[in-house]
């Protein structure tokens, strides 16, 4: 049984528009998912977060679910468009109250708040102004940085800048299949620069108004190898580890961007003034890493921009969304990324899984695929731990199944169970588990865990 340092961060995540709702309350302006939620085709099933886990109104409740689950750590991501309605200017004091009064809350049950200050919910404003490709978006992300830190930064020592860059860059802007849905690789690039920058003018503005203040950021690595040996594969794998991985840390951890990158997108690259460069590498206390899958690559000449596709291995075990469960890719990620950038520390600021839950029986959610899923990942996090790497901390993606971006409410990566009708939070086993492996700091085997009885 593989343990964990005593000071590990154990927790688990959420993001603001996955389950907050409440979009038109108390002042919060559009964000850009309020509207591409009205595209028509956009989410499955035409939901939207309007919703979602009503959050907003029930967050004394969930509180008591991380009690529950006796974490102490709980990363949330506050909604830009609730501080500033209109991405710039006017504060909307009643927005900043309802985070105000969650880390207040959060700190009396002991459990220490992981701030994150954008999870994809731009201000609709904003993307009518250009939005992440238009430079000016860096400065107005660290205006509100900056405004949430002074509110904030007296009682929330962690902070995340921003998750998954490569995310709000690729999906929403080259394959448009997120927010805003657009679909240009040149804005793509440019939103990945205005992200990278604003990240670093975060960072500084954090610095500046938050004493001992640990900043990171939330970085999706998705290790991708080769689906064959032939050369081409391996050019593709590496390619698409240049698309996804290298152009985000590369300039995080003080390079130019990637050299074989730069040449395969050539003149979509946005010029940019090399300073740039200083600024968005400014120096982190810890690399946040989200981690869900494995891809194996193929070089396929039809493809007209990257030149790959990803191809499943037969007999690949698969997750509900199709992503591959290959526990020993997570310790490869976390070693490569000590090894080639050698962050100051690092913490797995989401893993987890979805799974087609069955209906809940008796108040409970039998997953057993999700417990044994957690175990496998925590024990491949335990031997980082062994094997004297840096981790400081895990958290769990989700604590309740919430909106799944385009997949709307079709896919549940929970620890409870949302009973969307009537909002009721019902524990499944996996929560269970994790309080064990949580109150042990062990990963237990899931044969030798049993859930306990009802
Ligand atoms: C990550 C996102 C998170 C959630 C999980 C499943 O990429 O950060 O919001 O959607 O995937």
């Amino acid at each position: 049984m593989a343990s964990f340092p005593s000071h590990f961060a154990w927790g688990v995540a959420t993001a603001s528009y996955q389950i907050e709702g409440a979009v038109n309350e108390d002042g919060r302006g559009e964000s850009i998912w309020d509207r591409f939620c009205r595209v028509p085709g956009a989410i499955a099933n035409g939901a939207t977060g309007d919703i979602a886990c009503d959050h907003y109104h029930r967050w004394r409740d969930d509180l008591r679910l991380l009690s529950e689950l006796g974490v102490n750590a709980y990363r949330f991501s506050v909604a830009w468009p609730r501080i500033l309605p209109e991405g710039t200017g006017t504060v909307n004091s009643a927005g900043l109250d309802f985070y105000d009064r969650l880390v207040d809350a959060l700190l009396e049950a002991d459990i220490t708040p992981w701030v994150t200050l954008y999870h994809w919910d731009l201000p609709q404003a904003l993307e009518d102004r250009g939005g992440w490709p238009n430079r000016a978006t860096a400065e107005a992300f660290a205006a509100y940085a900056d405004l949430v830190a002074r509110r904030l930064g007296d009682r929330v020592r962690h902070w995340i800048t921003l998750n998954e860059p490569s995310c709000s860059s690729l999906l929403g802007y080259f394959w448009g299949i997120h927010a805003p849905g657009r679909r240009s690789l040149r804005d793509a690039l440019r939103a990945a620069h205005t992200l990278l920058l604003g990240h670093g003018l975060a960072v500084a503005a954090l610095r500046a108004s938050v004493s001992a203040a640990q900043i990171g950021i939330a970085q999706l690595v998705i290790p991708a190898y080769p689906a064959s040996d032939r050369s081409a594969d391996l050019a593709a794998a590496h390619r698409f580890d240049g698309v996804h991985n290298r152009w985000f840390l590369d300039p995080i951890f003080g390079r130019d961007y990637p050299g074989d990158m730069r040449a395969w997108y050539r003149h979509d690259v946005p010029l940019v003034p090399p300073s740039d460069f200083d600024r968005i590498a400014a120096p982190l206390d810890f690399l946040g890493v989200n981690h869900y899958f494995p891809v194996y690559v193929a070089d396929d000449p039809t493809e007209p921009l990257l030149r790959l596709r990803q191809v499943v291995p037969p007999g690949a075990e698969l997750t509900a969304l199709g992503w591959i469960v290959q526990p020993a890719a997570f310790f490869d990620v976390l070693l490569r990324l000590q090894r080639e950038y050698a962050p100051a520390a690092l913490v797995v600021t989401e893993n987890g899984a979805a799974y087609a839950d069955p209906p809940p029986q008796a108040g409970r959610v039998s997953d057993p695929a999700r417990v044994r899923y957690l175990a496998q990942y925590l024990a491949e996090a335990a031997r980082a731990v062994a094997t004297g790497l840096p981790l400081r901390g895990y958290f769990v993606w989700t604590l309740m199944d919430n909106f799944e971006w385009n997949l709307g409410y079709s896919k549940r990566f929970g620890l409870y169970y949302t009973d969307y009708p009537t909002q009721a939070r019902i524990p499944k086993d996996s929560s269970f588990y994790y309080q064990a492996v949580v109150r042990t700091g062990r990963v237990l085997s899931p044969e030798e865990w049993q859930p306990p009885r009802g």
